[in-house]
């Protein structure tokens, strides 16, 4: 897809961070109660110090979902996260995406053409009525609408385990088509009793996913081969590396990372999962985490009782989430304060209307 970002004017580009800070900090305050800004734990700090509210992805689809002040919505996230929130808000509330270009790379793994061949090549040798879509919240509205048309839901990394449970105990439902994120479905799979035997990768750029059909039938999940180019970094050997160096140590992961890693951790979660996990932990605790590196970094600023650091000794940042930056988001709130709109984020209608369902289905099961 292709987004036009309008070139930054001069003033912000050459903003110095305590111009920068003032003019955000203006402008909020002129927008007052019509303002929201909603921060994804991976923004940097100049950027998360405005956000109104904080949250993994689940707890910013809600808190979107429950806004209904707030007629801007500036989402410091990255694109699928600002379109969801579009899709749970009123039609009289303006959801904004500071950069355009800050998507998703995972997402752009799956997109609306590949998915349906699948759905087709599955109709062509299995009972269709047997298959529940499930698409991870990092993923095109396109493709949540795909799955709400099809008797699915949206899951995120919070609550894959409530979603995967629903969607098998669907009359007729014995299989699950998963995407994009083959790691969050199999390390949610294990988490829920299956085995290697329960799960194949279906590959988009193969014929019939790269399987054969007795494997597609025996399957209960086919995940798709899309991956998180951050969280893949993270391998065992920087697990036993970390246990070698530190006994004790603790070692917290994201789902999105290999089950190999997932399996030798000491926990795995959601951002807030993690941000929990550490507040729990006893004073003086090593703890190794296995996410991005922004999160990470404001964990150990917070928590000086504790020995925060990345699983990863080489930084691993989400380099669409770190395209937004103060220089944008004082640009966007001058604009508001002037009566302009910039980089609003619609999805059309006919697209919505089935991602709402979708979206909603997971908002009820948890
Ligand atoms: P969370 O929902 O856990 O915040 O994850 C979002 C994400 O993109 C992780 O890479
Ligand atoms: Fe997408 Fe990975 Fe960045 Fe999360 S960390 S937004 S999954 S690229």
């Amino acid at each position: 897809m292709i987004r036009l970002q309008a070139t930054l004017p001069e003033r912000y580009v050459n903003g110095r961070a305590e111009e920068l800070a003032t003019w955000i900090g203006n402008a909020k305050m002129l927008l007052g109660e019509k303002l929201l800004i909603l921060g994804h734990h991976y923004q940097r700090d100049e950027v998360m110090r405005w956000a109104d509210a904080r949250g993994d992805s689940l707890a910013l689809s809600r808190k979107a979902a429950e806004t209904d002040k707030a007629k801007f919505i500036v989402f410091c996230g990255v694109y699928f996260m600002a379109e969801a929130a579009d899709i749970l808000t009123s039609s009289d509330q303006k959801v904004i995406l500071p950069d355009l270009n800050a998507g998703c790379s995972m997402a752009d793994m799956a997109d609306l053409d590949t998915v349906e061949e699948a759905w087709e090549s599955l109709r062509r040798c299995t009972d269709i009525e047997e298959v529940t879509p499930i698409t991870y919240i990092n993923s095109s509205a396109a493709l949540k609408s795909f799955v709400g048309q099809h008797g699915g839901s949206v899951c995120t990394s919070s609550n894959a385990d409530a979603v995967l449970t629903w969607a098998l105990k669907k009359a007729e439902s014995e299989k699950v088509l998963f995407f994009p994120d083959q790691h969050l479905g199999r390390n949610t799979a294990y988490r829920l009793g299956y085995n290697e035997q329960n799960m194949k990768v279906w590959d988009p750029r193969k014929e019939w996913g790269g399987l054969s059909e007795a494997e597609i039938k025996e399957a209960t999940f086919l995940l798709w081969k899309g991956h998180c180019s951050v969280h893949q970094r993270f391998t065992p050997e920087h697990v036993n590396q970390f246990r070698t160096s530190y006994p004790q140590g603790l070692v917290v992961v994201h789902p999105e990372c290999s089950h190999e890693v997932v399996a030798l951790a000491d926990d795995s979660g959601s951002t807030d999962y993690i941000i929990n996990f550490i507040d729990k932990a006893p004073a003086m605790s090593t703890i190794a985490v296995g996410t991005e590196i922004h999160l990470v970094k404001r964990l150990a600023d917070e928590y000086r009782d504790k020995h925060v650091m990345s699983l990863d000794p080489l930084v691993c940042p989400c380099s669409t989430m770190f395209r937004i930056d103060d220089a944008h988001l004082a640009w966007i709130l001058e604009e508001l304060v002037d009566g302009k709109v910039h980089n609003q984020i619609t999805v059309d209608q006919e697209t919505a209307k089935w991602a709402k369902t979708a979206l909603e289905r997971m908002l009820e099961i948890v």
